[in-house]
């Protein structure tokens, strides 16, 4: 088991889309496992392969309170959306210490391959869907804040890259 180092926006790799995976690997496997130590030493509720500079369609999650109930999606697709829409305050470990209100479909379903390569559906609601659309959305190379306005968005890449340089300075 390893802790991946996660990229952290404005990192230009988090704008890379990610590819399908077309046979589940040994490989796949190991970075499964490290993704959800990574994650959950970070408290985080999802991590997305991108977050990892892995660029295949592969995301960990898990909205317990209590680590109890992992979920992998590989090769996921949002099947259906409902209309109606709720705000929820959202976090990215790749964003760190920002959060902010994101608008999305209140309920979900989505298809995907478990680490078995077995294919299933999910009716997701709430917490856990704007949890999997968040992901999903990291996958095609997008970060929450971009759903923020320029101005707002300017300012969080501002205060991150000062972060930065002040973290490699000390
Ligand atoms: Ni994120």
């Amino acid at each position: 088991m390893a802790l991946l180092p996660i990229l952290s926006y404005p990192d230009p790799r988090l704008h890379t889309v990610a590819k399908p995976i077309t046979e589940i690997g040994e490989h796949h496997l190991v970075l499964i496992r490290d993704m959800f130590e990574t994650m959950y030493e970070s408290k985080g509720i999802g991590l997305a392969a991108t977050q990892v500079n892995h660029h295949e369609r592969l995301v960990v999650m898990d909205v317990s309170e209590d680590a109890s109930k992992p979920l992998v999606l590989i090769n996921p697709k949002i099947v259906s959306m409902s209309a109606e829409r709720i705000r929820g305050e959202e976090g990215c470990l790749s964003v760190p210490g920002i959060y902010d209100g994101v608008e999305r479909a209140r309920e979900i379903q989505v298809s995907f391959l478990n680490e078995k390569g077995e294919a299933k559906t999910l009716d997701a609601e709430d917490m856990l869907s704007v949890c999997i659309q968040h992901e999903l959305d990291h996958l095609e190379g997008k970060v929450f804040i971009e759903y923020l306005s320029a101005l707002k968005r300017n300012r969080i890449k501002t205060k991150l890259l000062k972060a930065q340089k002040d973290a490699a300075r000390s």
